[in-house]
């Protein structure tokens, strides 16, 4: 999509469709005025005759305009004015671009900066705008052969600035908000990838060509070179697969030399079919979503790296399949982790916090200011939250409430869970250091006590994002979540 940054007389704007908005009671947005005195009233007539009333996510599209030379006007209701909250401009946004998709018109300007919202700059409001818009016009067809594709025609979206004054700070918001937008869309195009093509070496391979295009350093550590680290726990879930294995390190050099990096680390699970604790076969396509986690860190790196965020921030991605075979983990098998901590694998299914555990080890040598895991790592945390918050735990309770603030400033929330002694004795063994599953209670807890016993050395925190990083049913496909609140924590922290 290209956009346009744009200010003027809105009377005097050539475009294929003006967007406009309508709030309830009457009541029309500045630039709705004008076009409507331009325009004979014709918006005026429809608001009091009550055919649009201006309820959130009413739209309304006159196909023709006379008195001002746009070809087209679409009215969209955005609720109370005086609400006009961020929620209220995401999904307005997302209720224009559908209805520009589905009437097929190329190019649009919308008018929404100019709705205020309290505490809201101008730079944030474009920049979500710019998210927004290019979050609903995003293509889960890409695999589809040509003819079946849904063809997009919306190509060019100019954003109209009511006031000039503002017109430097909305490019710069405008860039920002494609920066973080491609590392949304990029996350999700991992995401929709069937586990046959987005195996661990593709993984690998896109955040090598990730490196090169945004001046990163990639290095990419194959098996041979983990079992040199003693990654066994790792090491143990991908034995039962033929993908090889990879363990995939991006880092950006945006801060001082001397400054500590900021750690992210990504479950990159390409497939979860169980292992021997195979899943029931209903849905089980869903679990190529399992490396959701890794592909948000490596499209947060995309998205701070295009915005030469000034900052040091590294990647770590530990990358398999978990797969049923002769040679798989088995039910009771103890295998010894980096940290030298033995593991009794009771279920094989719970295989995220094996490959986790053995990257949280490993990057203790990075002598991180704060360590970040993403991972879809419990279906008891979507039991727990849904599909609306991801689930934080921390160790650092300061660092729980920057992550709960960044993805309530983002639009993309999280919700802090509690990390309790209680619950860690759940993963008490007979036979090992501690077994990989806490019993049927609490299951996004145990897991999250679990990655614990792995960070001690320094700042942690744990995303869990099993209800959150995709949707099911109709709406089936990557949600990019929460590429947005890293991108909004790391702004934070580079301020
Ligand atoms: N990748 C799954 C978690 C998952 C399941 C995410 C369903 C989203 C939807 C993870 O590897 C897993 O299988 N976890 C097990 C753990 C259990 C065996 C303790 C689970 O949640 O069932
Ligand atoms: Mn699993
Ligand atoms: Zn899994």
């Amino acid at each position: 999509m290209e956009y346009k940054i744009k200010s003027g007389h809105p009377e005097k704007q050539r475009s294929a469709c003006l967007v406009l908005a309508v709030f309830e009671d009457q009541v029309m947005s500045p630039s709705a005025r004008v076009i409507d005195k331009h325009t004979g009233g014709a918006i005026s007539l429809l608001v009091k005759r009550g055919d649009i009333t201006g309820e959130c996510g009413e739209s309304m599209l006159l196909p023709q305009a006379e008195g001002v030379p746009a070809e087209r006007i679409l009215l969209i209701g955005c609720g109370n004015e005086a609400g006009f909250s961020n929620r209220a401009l995401q999904q307005v946004t997302a209720c224009a671009i559908q209805k520009l998709l589905q009437s097929k018109i190329s190019q649009a300007m919308l008018f929404f900066p100019e709705l205020g919202i309290d505490d809201r700059d101008i730079a944030s409001r474009v920049e979500q705008l710019v998210i927004q818009a290019d979050h609903e016009s995003y293509q889960s067809d890409i695999l589809k052969s040509e003819n079946k594709k849904k063809n997009i025609q919306l190509q060019k979206i100019t954003l109209f600035i009511p006031d000039r004054k503002e017109l430097t700070a909305a490019r710069e918001a405008l860039k920002t908000g494609q920066a973080i937008a491609s590392g949304v869309n990029f996350a999700r195009k991992l995401g929709d990838l069937p586990g046959n093509i987005c195996t661990p070496s593709y993984l690998a391979e896109q955040a090598k060509d990730m490196a090169r295009d945004f001046n990163m350093k990639a290095s990419i550590l194959n098996e041979k070179a983990m079992e040199k680290l003693s990654m066994w726990a790792l090491l143990s879930v991908s034995r039962g697969s033929r993908q090889p294995a990879r363990l995939i390190i991006l880092e950006h050099k945006g801060g001082d030399n001397k400054d500590a990096p900021i750690v992210l680390v990504g479950k990159g699970l390409t497939f979860d079919a169980g292992g021997i604790s195979l899943k029931p076969a209903s849905a089980m396509d869903e679990m190529k979503y399992d490396m959701c986690g890794g592909a948000s860190v490596l499209g947060a790196m995309r998205a701070i790296a295009e915005m030469k965020l000034p900052l040091n921030v590294t990647a770590i991605v530990p990358s398999s399949e978990n797969m049923p075979d002769g040679d798989a983990n088995k039910p009771g098998d103890i295998v010894t982790s980096m940290s030298g901590q033995t593991i009794e694998i009771l279920n094989t299914d719970a295989e995220g916090r094996l490959i986790l555990c053995d990257a949280l080890t490993y990057a203790e040598r990075y002598k991180p200011a704060t360590v970040i895991d993403v991972a879809t790592l419990t279906g008891a945390c979507v039991v727990a939250l849904g599909s609306h918050a991801s689930a934080v735990f921390s160790n650092h309770d300061p660092l729980a409430r920057e992550l709960v603030e960044a993805g309530e400033s983002s639009l993309d929330r999280a919700w802090v869970m509690p990390l309790w002694d209680e619950y860690d004795k759940q993963l008490n063994s007979n036979f090992a250091d501690m077994a990989n599953i806490g019993g049927p209670k609490a299951g996004a807890v145990t897991a999250a006590c679990f990655l614990a016993r792995y960070t001690k050395k320094y700042d942690w925190a744990h995303l869990d994002i099993a209800g959150t990083a995709w949707l099911s049913g109709e709406k089936k496909g990557a949600t990019g979540r929460p590429v947005r609140l890293l991108c909004e924590f790391l702004r934070n922290r580079s301020a």
